[in-house]
Parts: C-alpha cells; sequence; structure tokens
C-alpha cells in the first residue's frame, strides 16, 4: 500500500511526537512511523529534568496543562562532597529562570495524546523501516504494518529514532564525522516507593562514586549510583543499593534517606556521542539519533526537544516561502548548542564520578572544580545557566 506525507518522521520518542506536533501547528502534515507499541513507549522510565525552554515551549504550544499541575517546579540544586550540602540557586543565578521535574514518559503520553487528539497520525508497532531515494526531492520510507508492506513518499525524513535507529546508519559512513566517548563506568537507577529525602536533586561526589537524589513525586523517587558498566544488576540486592546510598550521601550533620520498597532497578552506560553533520540530503536527524550525552547534565531529552523546534522553523520556512536557507543551515544550528551540552555533560560527569584508574592528584583537580564551583558565584552562575538550558536562538 502506498501513502504520501510531506515529513515522514521515523520514531516516537521525545523529538519525533513534538516535531509532529510543531508541524501540524504550520500546517505541514507528516506521519510518525514507531517500531515499539504505545504502551511499551507509554511505560519507559527515562529522564526527569525538563529545562525552562522546554517547559515554555511545550506551554506555548498548549501541551503542558498536566505538566503544569504534576510537575514540580525545582529553584536550585545541591552539589554535596566532603560530607556537606552546598546549595546552587539556579533561579536567583539565572534571572528567575528553573527546571522542571516531570518524567518523560509521562512527556509521551501528553504529546502521544494530543496528536492523535487533532486527527495526527502515528502507526505503532512497525517493522523493517527502509529508507530510499534520500538525496532526491522524493524520498521514500518502506515498512510493515500489521503484516503489510508499505512505502510512504515524502519530501522530507525526520530520523527521531534514537540511537539504535536506522536513520543514522543509513547515511554513507564516508560522509559522516564520529566523535565518541565512553565512560569506564555506568548508573545503577531505581524507583523507589517512599517519600522525598530532599527538596531538591542532590548530586554527590564521594570517595565511593558517585550519587543521585532525585523525585518522580510525593510517592516514588528516582536515585541512581555509579556502578561497574559491566555490572549484572542481580548482583546488587536492595539492600546493597540502600547501604550505598546512604554511605555516598552521608554528610556531617547526618541526613537521612527515607527509604521504602525498590521497584525498579536497572544499570545504564555512559557515552559521549556525536555525528557531523545531522543532515544529509534530505535526511535530518534530531536528538538522540545524532548525538549522546552522559546523564549526569540532564541535557538529552531538552537537545532533542531544540533539535525538532530548529527543524520545524526550518521546514515551516521552506513551505511557506520556498527558502532553504534554515534548512541548509539545521547541522550547523543545532551543532553549536549540541556541542556546549556535550561540554557541560562530560563536565559535569568528569566532576562528579571516581574514575577507576585515579589517583590523589586527580581526586584533588575534583574536589578544587567542587569547591570553585560552590564559592564563586561566577562559576555557580556557569553551571546554573546551563543546567536551566541556554535559550533556543544560543
Ligand atoms: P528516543 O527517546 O530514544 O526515541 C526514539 C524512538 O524511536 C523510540 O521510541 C524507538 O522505539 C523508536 N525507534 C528506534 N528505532 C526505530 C526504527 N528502526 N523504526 C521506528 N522507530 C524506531 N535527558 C534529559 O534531558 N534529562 C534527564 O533527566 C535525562 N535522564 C535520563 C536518564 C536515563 C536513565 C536515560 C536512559 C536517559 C536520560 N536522558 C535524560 C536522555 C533522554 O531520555 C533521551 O535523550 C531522549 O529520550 C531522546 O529523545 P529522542 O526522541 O531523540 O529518542
Ligand atoms: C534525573 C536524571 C538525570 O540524568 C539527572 O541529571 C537528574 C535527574 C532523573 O531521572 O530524575
Amino acid at each position: 500500500m502506498n501513502r504520501r506525507t510531506q515529513v515522514g518522521i521515523i520514531g516516537a520518542g521525545p523529538a519525533g511526537l513534538l516535531l509532529s506536533l510543531l508541524l501540524a501547528r504550520e500546517r505541514i502534515d507528516s506521519l510518525v512511523l514507531e517500531s515499539r507499541s504505545r504502551d511499551e513507549i507509554e511505560a519507559t522510565i527515562r529522564a526527569g529534568v525538563l529545562e525552562q525552554g522546554t517547559v515554555d515551549l511545550m506551554t506555548e504550544m498548549g501541551l503542558a496543562e498536566r505538566l503544569q499541575r504534576e510537575g514540580a517546579v525545582h529553584h536550585g540544586i545541591e552539589l554535596r562532597f566532603d560530607r556537606e550540602g552546598h546549595r546552587i540557586p539556579l533561579s536567583e543565578l539565572t534571572n528567575g529562570r528553573a527546571i522542571t521535574l516531570y518524567p518523560q514518559h509521562e512527556v509521551i503520553k501528553d504529546l502521544i495524546a494530543a496528536r492523535l487528539n487533532q486527527g495526527g497520525h502515528i502507526l505503532f508497532n512497525v517493522k523493517d523501516v527502509y529508507l530510499s531515494d534520500v538525496t532526491s526531492h522524493q524520498p521514500r520510507l518502506q515498512f510493515i504494518h500489521e503484516h503489510e508492506q508499505m512505502e510512504l513518499q515524502c519530501d522530507f525524513i525526520a530520523g527521531c529514532d534514537g540511537f539504535h535507529g536506522v536513520s543514522r546508519v543509513s547515511i554513507p559512513e564516508a560522509i559522516q564525522t564520529v566523535f565518541s566517548r565512553f565512560y569506564p563506568f555506568g548508573w545503577l537507577g531505581i524507583l523507589m516507593q517512599a517519600p522525598p529525602s530532599a527538596e531538591e536533586l542532590i548530586y554527590a561526589y564521594s570517595n565511593r562514586g558517585f550519587a543521585l537524589v532525585s523525585t518522580r513525586s510525593p510517592e516514588l523517587q528516582r536515585m541512581y549510583i555509579q556502578c561497574d558498566p559491566q555490572e549484572d544488576i542481580a548482583n546488587w540486592s536492595d539492600a546493597m543499593i540502600l547501604e550505598e546510598l546512604q554511605l555516598r550521601l552521608a554528610t556531617t550533620d547526618n541526613w537521612q534517606l527515607r527509604m521504602g520498597p525498590i521497584i525498579q532497578k536497572s544499570i545504564l552506560a555512559m557515552r559521549s556521542f556525536v555525528t557531523e553533520p545531522m543532515q544529509y540530503g534530505r535526511l535530518f536527524l534530531a536528538g538522540d539519533a545524532a548525538h549522546i550525552v552522559p546523564p549526569t547534565g540532564a541535557k538529552g531529552l531538552n537537545l532533542a526537544v531544540a533539535d525538532v523546534r530548529h527543524l520545524a522553523h526550518a521546514l515551516a520556512l521552506f513551505y511557506r516561502e520556498n527558502r532553504t536557507d534554515l534548512l541548509e543551515a539545521y547541522s550547523t544550528t543545532c551543532l553549536r548548542r549540541v556541542w556546549r551540552a556535550e561540554h557541560f555533560s562530560w563536565w559535569m560527569t568528569s566532576m562528579l564520578h571516581r574514575f577507576p584508574d585515579d589517583d590523589p592528584f586527580q581526586q584533588r583537580m575534583q574536589r578544587a572544580q567542587l569547591d570553585y564551583t560552590v564559592r564563586s558565584r561566577a562559576a555557580a552562575m556557569s553551571l546554573a545557566e546551563n543546567y536551566v538550558g541556554l535559550p533556543f536562538d544560543w
């Protein structure tokens, strides 16, 4: 069966879904192809921190009703080291900007509902997506949906299919430059049924490694500890995880972790990755399909949002005024922000984790950096500006 659309979007993550909504606002037709089921993508636990710009964009688009009601606005974060906490007053340092804690899978639910409500099309459970004629003016997507072989003719293809998708690998290797770094540690993440232990997020550096206290709701808490990336999660009993969290977060004033049943746990590896350029012919990559950051700076989802905002704007000007300059500049425009976020995430990661091969010199360097960040207003302001997110047109 053959279909036609203006923009064929691969992937119903934050990038693909938001792009379809941004395009609809410009009266540009799109179709989203997603390899997983709706239930699965609505239940996958991932990010939690939304930058001010992400929240503003969703609000402006009428997508933030539940986010405003259920999300928690945070005006600061804590950096904890040497058993002492130090607050970074994000809002005070950034003219009132803040972050909002609202889980990624709730964002996904809101975006899917909004797109389907406006009569938009998302095909779930598609298989074997294949891109062809990407350098022509009529790129095509072939795929299987409900046992039927389908073909979608498009003007443009948006590769929003995450790091393991097909879009990036459809670009010839010869025209791609890849930059990447693996970190010799991972994060063990848990969801715990307990009240919050703190009003704001805590990023802790300790001799035993990094720990992060985050939250999902008044009843459900999200925490992470640095671990060996090769480790089998089965080797970590709930008691071991809780003990490790307590040890890494201990303070001189006897701060207490509030504990409860752990209902989910998993280990994720950490890497930095960028491919350049983010465009090949009429294929545009957005979000994790083009770049990955280690999670320490909470930037991944927010970068995906910034990419598709640029892409939707460039496509709007193409359809409205036949302009191609913004499409041609897409990669360069996005990469400025991408590399800023890559640097920030690498910097936060390097400052806060124990490296397996570190020595007393490196540990002193980390402490000196942490000390400077909490004691110098200029340094704290730089962290805050990056953490709440630079303006989209930065
Ligand atoms: P994805 O969310 O990966 O979506 C891609 C979609 O494409 C998926 O639904 C996938 O099923 C689909 N797909 C893949 N291949 C195909 C195919 N061949 N055909 C069709 N569909 C396909 N970011 C933050 O900003 N803040 C945080 O606090 C944060 N914390 C994180 C914590 C964890 C534990 C993890 C794992 C990530 C975190 N991130 C965070 C990163 C964030 O989750 C990602 O950057 C974000 O999901 C990227 O969105 P995306 O739409 O580009 O890709
Ligand atoms: C969360 C994830 C992050 O990567 C981060 O830096 C802060 C919070 C979270 O999942 O809540």
